[in-house]
């Protein structure tokens, strides 16, 4: 509730007209105490909002750094960020919760920096990370789930990447299979889940989340099916990755509780009404070989599943697509 509040307020101020405070506290039905309070909130959190009387508030600037402080007044979780690692520059956010999951981090662990200069990519491939644009972030997760779940866990974060999206009003992301995000037919966002096993044997899964904000795109690698792009790039305009960020984790945290109580199911269907692929005809390159033919849609594992041209039915977990016409 809070969050929203405050929300609110920084949505009314960024008209970057001054607001009295008994505007904010009639349409919020809060008392002037409490609007006051809200605004002290958001200065620590690095606004800087001018304040004069008979006037009101009015926002001078906002922070738009990744650290926990920033970040924690749009918080609202259970788990994910409960341990919050900031860095100005890493190699690579994954690496760093590799690390300190093998020293025993908590689950719900938040690994997040302004700049990677070692940023890493599905297969190898390189995720460009230049300071100040994007969010770079890895959750530490320690499912009570079967190994099997894995797919799961990504497709998941995936939905939680489009709703984050959506949710700062960006627009309406797709995702492509498995975890690619589209906005406007460009690549704005990666996913790289890792298992990590220690000598406990106690599996840990880190999603690794790579989201191109505020990135020129000029920055940004020329990629020949969908060109990689920027939300701000697409959308037409800057986005704040504080607000992003929480929103990213808030729904991460809600789609990892469903996940444990619910199954895969809901999220299943949450993932293919976001993507769209069934009915397409695809071509899956996977190591060996490529198979052709339509996706039909995800199994109850997050299998893609193919009919090929044959008539076979063909489940397919992990490989390089690219839509057929
Ligand atoms: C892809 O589409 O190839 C996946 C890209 C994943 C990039 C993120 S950025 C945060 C985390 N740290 C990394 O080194 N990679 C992931």
């Amino acid at each position: 509730v809070a969050m929203d509040t405050r929300e609110y307020i920084v949505e009314r101020l960024r008209t970057g007209a001054w607001i009295s405070g008994e505007v904010v506290s009639d349409a919020l039905g809060i008392s002037r105490a409490a609007v006051s309070k809200h605004i002290a909130a958001l200065r620590a959190a690095g606004c800087e909002i001018a304040s004069a009387s008979r006037k009101g508030y009015r926002l001078v600037s906002e922070p738009d750094r990744l650290v926990r402080e920033a970040v924690a007044p749009y918080l609202d979780t259970l788990v994910v960020g409960r341990e919050w690692h900031y860095e100005a520059q890493v190699s690579s956010t994954n690496a760093l919760a590799r690390e300190a999951a093998l020293r025993g981090a908590s689950e719900g662990a938040v690994f997040v920096a302004d700049e990677q200069v070692g940023g890493r990519g599905r297969r190898g491939r390189e995720w460009v990370s230049p300071p100040g644009c994007g969010i770079y972030v890895s959750v530490l997760l320690r499912p009570q789930l079967p190994p099997d779940a894995l797919p799961l866990l990504t497709l998941m974060a995936a939905v939680a990447v489009v709703r984050a999206i959506a949710d700062v009003g960006a627009g309406e992301a797709r995702i492509k299979w498995p975890n690619d995000i589209l906005l406007g037919g460009h690549k704005v966002c990666g996913i790289l889940t890792e298992m990590v096993a220690d000598a406990e044997s106690l599996a840990c899964v880190i999603l690794g989340i790579g989201l191109n904000v505020n990135t020129p795109p000029e920055l940004l690698p020329e990629r020949p099916l969908f060109p990689a792009g920027s939300l701000a790039s697409v959308a037409g305009r800057r986005l704040p990755r504080a607000r992003l960020l929480a929103r990213l984790l808030n729904a991460l945290d809600e789609g990892y509780a469903e996940l444990i109580e619910q199954g895969g199911r809901p999220m299943l269907a949450a993932w293919e009404a976001r993507s769209d692929l069934v009915g397409r005809r695809v071509s899956v390159a996977r190591v060996n070989d490529t198979v052709t033919g339509v996706a039909e849609g995800l199994d109850s594992s997050g299998a893609l599943v193919i009919r090929t041209d044959s008539g076979e039915r063909q489940l397919i977990l992990s490989g390089d697509i690219s839509y057929c016409r």
